[in-house]
């Protein structure tokens, strides 16, 4: 090689090597996740991640439902190394079917209370997510509202928007009403619901702006829809009612987003640095609304509260544990069904 050419590549050669993330960065491998949550919600959060680890996400998305029934249909053979859940319930049901492994990290102890984490450590919710009435202020005097049962009161008689008995928000929050009340009197609620002749939306985004536009005087819907476009427009004229809140009253529904590492995962390592951050780092964007975030409550008591969420006040939650949501998935179905719940 000339002298010049070996000039040539000395430069090329520390060009490159300063060209180069750090190491960290570049060894930092992947992780598959199977994600129920929304992309969008997610897109900045999981950037910052692979910026400080430089791990890469890579998510294949779905429902809860069809992301459980492609881990039980691939087993061992899945690639998925975690499962992102926006349901406590789907993710009871895949550990106790064997499809999550235990993690035991000291971060994860540290960080998440113990109400919101797997007792096996199985899975770990890493935000907060309850479903409240949305109403309409210029149709609804907040003194009309109480509960989610009281939903079923004729007086709400085609006033009502409601999301469908597929989705798991719907399925959960049924649940909670055959856990508080037993079967039968969660059917007469949901009869109730029912006889009123509800809109039912398969998006709670399109539920508040369809309360907005007039064509719904209340809806039941997650509290962070409300504050996105609260961010949006500070303005915004759909308002949150904490339900169940009167002392002899069970509390708002909650549900949370969490993750497990699969029992089969190729990643591990990665996946339990993913979850950690989540329970760290992570909680200000994922869970309480920095851009990208979704306006979800932090889990991690240390993480800030979003101002606009703080706006909402403060409320009590149902104390149903996390980990009785699974077994009541097929119960609510039924009742859903039973009634004549729309689909
Ligand atoms: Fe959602």
């Amino acid at each position: 090689m000339s002298r010049s050419g070996l000039l040539a590549l000395v430069i090329l050669m520390i060009g490159l090597s300063v060209g180069t993330a750090p190491a960290r960065a570049q060894n930092g491998g992947v992780v598959n996740v199977y994600s129920a949550r929304h992309y969008g919600a997610m897109e900045a959060t999981f950037t910052r991640f692979t910026e400080e680890t430089g791990i890469q996400v890579r998510l294949s998305q779905g429902t809860v439902q069809s992301l459980l029934e492609r881990l039980r249909a691939e087993g061992s053979q899945t690639p998925a190394d975690a499962f992102f859940s926006i349901d406590a319930g789907t993710l009871d049901l895949a550990a106790d079917e064997g499809l999550l492994q235990a993690v035991e990290s000291d971060v994860l102890i540290g960080a998440i209370p113990e109400d919101l984490r797997h007792p096996e450590n199985l899975w770990f919710g890493v935000s907060q997510r309850l479903r409240v009435i949305a109403y309409n202020p210029a149709t609804v005097d907040p003194a009309e509202l109480s509960t989610v049962e009281q939903l079923a009161d004729p007086i709400w008689k085609d006033r009502l928007c409601l999301r469908p008995a597929t989705h798991i928000y719907t399925i959960s929050l049924t649940g909670s009403l055959i856990a508080a009340y037993g079967a039968e009197a969660a059917q007469a609620i949901v009869n109730g619901w029912v006889a009123n002749n509800p809109e039912y939306i398969d998006s709670d985004t399109r539920i508040v702006e369809t309360i907005e536009a007039g064509g719904c005087d209340v809806g039941l819907v997650n509290q962070y829809y409300v504050a996105r476009k609260i961010s949006e427009n500070p303005d915004y004229p759909v308002r949150v009612f904490w339900p169940n809140q009167a002392e002899d009253q069970r509390g708002v529904f909650r549900n949370i987003s969490g993750i497990g590492v699969t029992a089969a995962a190729l990643n591990r390592e990665n996946a339990v640095r993913l979850i950690e951050w989540m329970a760290t780092d992570g909680q200000s964007a994922d869970a309480t609304g920095i851009p990208g975030g979704n306006f979800e409550y932090p889990v991690n008591p240390e993480a800030e509260i979003h101002p606009i969420l703080e706006a909402f006040g403060p409320f009590v939650i149902d104390p149903l544990p996390l980990t009785e949501y699974g077994a009541l998935q097929a119960q609510a179905i039924t009742v859903l069904e039973q009634a004549g719940y729309g689909f």
